[in-house]
């Protein structure tokens, strides 16, 4: 019933009594009073007048369904959300309930087995960031799939860029880290279910280091969070919404037209392009030039006067100074 009170409350700009509000839902003037005391003990600031009711001042950053709707455009993307306070892992949540619609968004406040690319762990702290993964039913060949990693690491790109303030700006390390002055910010793993020719489903996991604590050993070099690139703390259900607004028609232009629909606008935010990457590949690593994106989205590089291309799957990219 909270979450219902909270959406009325987000519905309304001005004031709606407590008896409306109670008709609406069913309950009586005083089971409303109670929910909208437990609001307030989570941090929402709800303004009451005699004779006029309630009224939603501000909503603390905690996350919330109701919250992430309100407002939200999108056709497909968050229409159906599954929020958890804890979890192993947003992306295993969404592989236990693929029977849901194509757009679900699944979120957690906090990970327990948060994970990463290469069978790395990632440090989900507890309200520190935005950790979410999309159930998508695209129909595609297995074989695109890794092309709308790329897909979503613009649209990620594109939404904090839209955030953030004008002396700081975010760019896609290719293949889809987010980085923000050389040092890493937001990760995205994206997992497949299919048969041999046929996506049965995929899952797009994205973790944003929000207003996470600051990072310390090997990663204190690599990683950062907005927090700490900005120096405020930062509301993440705005970041949210308009992560999916900013995914949605990038994900359609991408199963309509493919990596080409893209090209441009992610090569002008991509870092990696122009650079000189360490490559490493089956234990080997070597320098080479990156040139180009291919119309898959594989990075063309150059060595030794020759060109090759390389696949997301199959390389790490590094700087030869750092991170990026
Ligand atoms: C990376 O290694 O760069 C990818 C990190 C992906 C982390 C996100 S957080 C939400 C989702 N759930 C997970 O367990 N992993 C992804």
């Amino acid at each position: 019933m909270q979450d219902a009170i909270l959406e009325i409350l987000l519905q309304n700009s001005g004031y709606i009594s407590g008896a409306a509000i109670g008709e609406m839902l069913q309950v009586s003037r005083a089971a409303v009073w109670k929910e909208i005391q437990a609001l307030r003990k989570a941090g929402y600031q709800i303004d009451s007048v005699t004779n006029k009711g309630y009224r939603l001042c501000s909503c603390p950053d905690i996350l919330s369904a109701a919250e992430i709707k309100a407002g939200l455009s999108t056709r497909v993307l968050g229409n159906t959300i599954r929020l958890y306070n804890t979890t192993d892992s947003t992306n295993n949540a969404a592989k236990r309930e693929s029977d849901l619609p194509d757009g679900t968004l699944f979120l957690a406040e906090e990970q327990t087995g948060g994970r990463g690319r290469r069978g790395n762990t990632w440090e989900s702290f507890s309200g520190g960031g935005i950790w979410m993964s999309l159930l998508l039913k695209p129909n595609i060949a297995p074989a695109n799939v890794a092309g709308l990693t790329l897909a979503a690491g613009l649209a990620v790109c594109t939404a904090l860029n839209a955030q953030l303030p004008p002396d700081k700006r975010a760019w896609i390390k290719w293949p889809n880290d987010i980085v923000i002055n050389g040092k890493k910010v937001v990760g995205i793993l994206t997992e497949l279910s299919a048969e041999v020719d046929a996506v049965n489903y995929v899952v797009l996991g994205i973790g944003i280091n929000v207003n996470t604590p600051p990072f310390t050993g090997v990663l204190a070099a690599k990683a950062t969070s907005l927090l700490a690139e900005t120096g405020e703390q930062q509301n993440r259900v705005p970041l949210i919404r308009n992560i999916l607004s900013a995914l949605e028609p990038v994900y359609f232009a991408y199963l309509e037209n493919g990596f080409p629909a893209l090209r441009t606008e992610y090569c002008k935010n991509c870092i990696t392009l122009g650079k000189t990457v360490k490559i490493e590949k089956s234990g080997e690593s070597f320098l080479a030039q990156a040139v180009d994106l291919g119309d898959t989205g594989a990075l063309v590089i150059e060595k030794d006067g020759k060109q090759d291309v390389v696949q997301s799957g199959e390389v790490s990219v590094r700087g030869i100074y750092g991170y990026i």
